[in-house]
This record gives structure tokens, C-alpha cells and sequence, in this order.
């Protein structure tokens, strides 16, 4: 019974990211400097998509702590951290998709969250709410971070701006 159990709870787990062959939470390989080398999901991220993703408070909300180009005049944008107009001269593709997986591996004792890490948890929703976070599930799903991945590439300076 308890046999039948885990293999249960291992096939709702296991089964949907094999068939979307994403790599789970707990399977990203970073590299010494943090950096994550593989797509999560090998499907090309969508830009468009990031910065909705960017920009929705209950999704990455990337502006609480940043601005980038094109963000200015939205409401509420941060600078807790750095601005991200020029991030894609400073950091290439692995780069990013490192820190927006798990910035720790980048930056020890950062802010940032880890968007698609389910150990150690620091949820920005935490600190608003005071409540324990209650699902072990990541902030975004692998093609979420491929998508805002692929909209960070474009955040190159272009010098015109
Ligand atoms: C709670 C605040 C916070 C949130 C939310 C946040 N970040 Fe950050 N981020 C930071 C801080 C602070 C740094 C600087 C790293 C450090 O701590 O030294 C940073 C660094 C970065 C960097 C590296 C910048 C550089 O110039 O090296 C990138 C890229 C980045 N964040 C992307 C994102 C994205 C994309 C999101 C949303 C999915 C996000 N961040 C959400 C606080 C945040």
C-alpha cells in the first residue's frame, strides 16, 4: 500500500514535467559561477509573455525591485535592485537564466527571490503577509522563466535610449 502510495505521488509529480520534458525544481544544474546552461524547457521563451510575467504582481513582479527600459512609467517599479535596460550586455543567456531560477547562486545572501527553486524558500508574498508559505510549488513554471529569460536577452543598451 505505502509502495503503491509513493509510486503515486511519484507519478503525479514526474509525469507532467517528462511530458513536457521540463527540467523539475530540484534537476537544474548550475554551473560554479550560477549559471544554468540548459532551457528548462527547450521550448524558445517568449518575450512578450516575460513582460507580462515581469510586470503582474501575483506572477514574477520583477518590478517591485527593478525598472527596465519601457518600464519607467509604470506604476510602483523599484530599485532595490538594479536597473535591467542593460542587463543582456552584463550577463548572457545562462547567466540570466541562472538568477532568475535561483539568484543565491549568483549572489549570495541576495533579496531576489528564487523563482523556480523549492528548497529554502524566501517568498516575497512571506514578508508581505506574514503567513507561512503553504504549497512547495515555484513562483514561476519553467516556461515562465524561459520567458522572462528571453525578454531580459533583449534588454541590450543600445545607446539611443
Ligand atoms: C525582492 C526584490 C527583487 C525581486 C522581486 C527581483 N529581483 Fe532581481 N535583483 C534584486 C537585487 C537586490 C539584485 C542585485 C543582486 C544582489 O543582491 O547583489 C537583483 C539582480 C538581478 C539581476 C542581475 C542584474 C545585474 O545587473 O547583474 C537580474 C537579471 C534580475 N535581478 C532579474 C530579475 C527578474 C527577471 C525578476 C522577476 C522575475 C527579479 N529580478 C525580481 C532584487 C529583486
Amino acid at each position: 500500500m505505502r509502495k503503491l502510495f509513493v509510486l503515486c505521488t511519484a507519478g503525479v509529480v514526474f509525469i507532467p514535467s517528462m511530458l513536457g520534458a521540463e527540467t523539475a525544481p530540484q534537476d537544474v544544474v548550475f554551473t560554479e559561477h550560477g549559471a544554468v546552461e540548459e532551457s528548462l524547457t527547450g521550448v524558445p521563451g517568449d518575450p512578450e509573455n516575460g513582460l507580462k510575467i515581469a510586470t503582474t504582481k501575483k506572477k514574477g513582479n520583477c518590478m517591485a525591485c527593478h525598472t527596465a527600459k519601457g518600464w519607467e512609467h509604470m506604476p510602483l517599479h523599484g530599485n532595490i535592485g538594479p536597473n535591467l535596460s542593460d542587463v543582456a550586455n552584463r550577463h548572457d543567456e545562462a547567466e540570466l537564466r541562472g538568477i532568475v531560477v535561483n539568484a543565491k547562486h549568483t549572489f549570495h545572501d541576495t533579496v531576489m527571490p528564487s523563482f523556480y527553486n523549492v528548497d529554502n524558500l524566501i517568498r516575497p508574498g512571506d514578508g508581505f503577509t506574514g503567513k507561512p508559505a503553504k504549497e512547495i510549488k515555484p513562483l514561476l513554471s519553467a516556461q515562465e522563466v524561459e520567458d522572462v529569460v528571453a525578454l531580459l536577452k533583449t534588454f541590450k543598451e543600445s545607446g539611443s535610449e
